[in-house]
C-alpha cells in the first residue's frame, strides 16, 4: 500500500511530553490493521496507528500525536495530471465544481459527495504586486500575493473549515466548538448560519479578539463563550468541553480541517500555470496553514503532479514567537519523525515558569503553544523551511504597504510579507525568486490599528501602537483635517492632491 506521506520506520519518535505507556503501544499495533480507501492515521512514524474516517478524534488515542488524514493512493483514482481541475471550471453551475476547495476532491477524497458542505469558499486571487515587491526588495514580476480575505468569511477558515464541517455531517455532529483568535470563530459561525446543519459554539479569550471577527461571530448567531484567559486558555478549554460533552471540534488540531487548507496550495500552483513556487511564505499561529502546505506539497509530489517542492517560510510575530524560538534558536528539527521533541516541552515548561504570555498587536496569531508543532516540524523538513521572526513596527509597516498596493489585509497576514522582506535582506530569498506571501485575512477584520497607524491623533497612535513599542508610521496616509468651507478643501486638494 502506498501512502501520502513519507514515512520513517525508526522506533525512537518522543512526541510527546508523556512518557510511553506501553500498553498504549499495544493498542497502537492492535488499531494499525485499519487499511480504508482514506482513514486516519498517526503522524509519529514509531506509531503509525491508523483509524476509520468515522472516528472523531483529535489526537492519536494510541500515542497521543497529532493524525493525518493519509489516502491509499493505489487503490483510489488518483488524478494523473492537473488538466482534469481546469475542466471543472466548465461544470462550475455545480456548486463542488465552483468551490476553490472541492473542485480538487480528487485530492481530499474523505467525503462521499453528499455530505460535502460548501458556501462558496476558496474564489481566491494570486496577484503580482510590485509595489509590495519593491517594499519587499524582489525584482519586478516576482512577488506574489494570495488573497485569502476573498472567502465568504474574509479568512483562508474557509478553506479548512468546509473540510471539518463535511467531516462532522459525514459523522451526524449536531454541534460544534473551537477556540479562535477570531477567525476560526467567524468561519464556523457562518458555516452553521449559511447551512443551519449544526449549532456553533466559539470560545474566545477576554478582550482578545479584534471587533470586526467578534462582530461576525455574533451576528451569524454563534453561542460566544469569551473566557478569562488567551488563545492559549481557550484551547485547552475548548478541547476538555468538546471530549466530555460530546462536540465535533473544529480547531486546526482536528485532521480534516487540513484537508481543506491544502487547497490554498492548490489554487496558487493553478494561478500559476501549474508551476511550482521558489517560496511559500506565510503567518504561523496555531501552523495549521504551514502543516497543510507541506502536505500539499508532499501529495502532489509522491502522486507524480510535481516534480520539485518549493521552499517554505514560517513567520510568527516577536511576541508569539515559539516556533521561531524551538525552529530557529535551538535548532528543534522534525528528523523524519525520529525527533526528540523535548525541548518544545521545556520550552512550553519555561513560559510557565516565566509567566510568558504571547503578546502581539497581529491578534490572529497571538499563541505561544501552537497545537499543530509537530506537523509543522514535518512540513519544514519536507519544504527545506525556514522561520523567521517579524517585530510589530516590521509587521505594521508592511500590512500599510499591502493596502497601498491595494489588497488590504489584517496585521497577522501582513507578517508574511514582512519576513519575506527580512529573508530578502538576509540573501536567503533572491531578488529574481518567484514568491508567493499568503495574505491570510481581510484588511476589515482589524480596522483599530489601521486606523491607529494613519491617525494624525498622537494620543490614539500611543495608546494602540506606541505602548507595544510602535515608533513611527513612515507608510501613513494621514487624514487632511479641514473647516466645512469651499476655500479650505481647495487649498487641501492643490497642496495633497
Ligand atoms: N492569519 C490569520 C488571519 C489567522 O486568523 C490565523 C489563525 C493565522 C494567520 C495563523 O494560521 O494557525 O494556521 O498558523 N487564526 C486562528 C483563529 C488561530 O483562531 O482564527 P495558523
Amino acid at each position: 500500500m502506498s501512502r501520502g506521506f513519507p514515512r520513517a520506520d525508526d522506533t525512537q519518535w518522543v512526541g510527546r511530553c508523556r512518557p510511553t505507556d506501553p500498553e498504549l503501544e499495544i493498542a497502537a499495533v492492535a488499531v494499525a490493521a485499519r487499511t480504508d480507501l482514506a482513514f486516519q492515521q498517526c503522524i509519529a512514524p514509531a506509531c503509525g496507528a491508523t483509524f476509520s474516517v468515522d472516528e472523531v478524534l483529535t489526537s492519536c488515542p494510541a500515542c497521543g500525536n497529532l493524525l493525518d488524514v493519509s489516502y491509499d493512493w493505489d487503490r483510489l483514482p488518483a488524478p494523473t495530471s492537473f488538466e482534469v481541475f481546469e475542466r471543472k471550471w466548465m461544470r462550475r453551475s455545480d456548486p463542488l465544481a465552483f468551490s476553490g476547495v472541492w473542485r480538487f476532491h480528487d485530492l481530499l477524497p474523505f467525503a462521499p459527495r453528499e455530505a460535502v458542505v460548501t458556501i462558496g469558499e476558496g474564489q481566491t486571487l494570486l496577484s503580482v504586486s510590485d509595489g509590495v515587491g519593491g517594499f519587499v526588495g524582489m525584482k519586478p514580476g516576482r512577488l506574489h500575493l494570495q488573497y485569502e480575505g476573498l472567502n465568504p468569511s474574509g479568512s483562508f477558515k474557509d478553506n479548512g473549515m468546509s473540510a471539518a464541517f463535511s467531516h462532522a455531517r459525514m459523522i451526524g455532529a449536531r454541534r460544534a466548538a473551537c477556540a479562535s483568535t477570531g477567525n476560526t470563530s467567524a468561519s464556523l459561525a457562518v458555516y452553521c448560519a449559511v447551512t443551519r446543519l449544526m449549532r456553533g459554539i466559539i470560545f474566545i479569550g477576554s478582550g482578545k479578539i479584534s471587533y470586526g471577527k467578534l462582530s461576525q461571530a455574533l451576528d451569524y448567531g454563534a453561542l460566544t463563550i469569551q473566557i478569562a484567559g488567551d488563545f492559549d486558555d481557550a484551547m485547552a478549554r475548548v478541547k476538555e468541553v468538546a471530549g466530555k460533552l460530546g462536540i465535533y471540534l473544529v480547531n486546526s488540531v482536528n485532521p480534516f480541517r487540513l484537508e481543506g487548507q491544502k487547497t490554498i496550495m492548490f489554487r496558487v500552483l493553478e494561478s500559476l500555470g501549474w508551476e511550482v513556487p521558489d517560496w511559500i511564505v506565510v503567518p504561523g499561529g496555531n501552523l495549521g496553514n504551514s502543516s497543510s502546505f507541506g502536505k500539499a506539497f508532499a501529495e502532489l509530489r509522491h502522486l507524480g503532479l510535481i516534480d520539485r517542492v518549493p521552499r517554505l517560510a514560517v513567520i510568527n510575530a516577536a511576541g508569539a514567537n515559539t516556533l521561531y524560538e524551538l525552529y530557529h534558536n535551538r535548532g528543534l528539527r522534525w528528523e523524519g519523525g525520529r525527533a526528540d521533541l523535548a525541548p518544545a516541552c521545556h520550552y512550553y515548561d519555561e513560559l510557565d515558569r516565566e509567566q510568558k504570555r504571547a503578546d502581539t498587536l497581529a491578534s490572529a496569531i497571538e499563541i505561544n503553544r501552537p497545537v499543530n508543532l509537530n506537523k509543522c516540524l514535518r512540513a519544514l523538513e519536507v519544504c527545506d523551511g525556514v522561520v523567521r521572526e517579524v517585530s510589530e513596527q516590521e509587521i505594521l509597516d508592511a500590512k500599510a504597504q499591502v493596502g497601498a498596493g491595494g489588497l488590504g489585509c489584517e496585521p497577522a497576514s501582513a507578517a508574511s510579507v514582512a519576513g519575506a522582506r527580512k529573508l530578502v535582506a538576509e540573501g536567503v530569498i533572491g531578488r529574481d525568486d518567484r514568491v508567493v506571501c499568503i495574505l491570510t485575512g481581510h484588511q476589515l477584520k482589524d480596522p483599530n490599528a489601521t486606523v491607529a497607524y494613519h491617525t494624525t491623533d498622537q494620543k490614539l497612535f500611543n495608546d494602540v501602537l506606541g505602548s507595544r513599542g510602535v515608533s513611527r508610521a513612515s507608510f501613513a496616509n494621514r487624514a487632511v483635517s479641514v473647516g466645512n468651507r469651499f476655500d479650505e478643501i481647495a487649498q487641501a486638494i492643490e497642496l495633497y492632491g
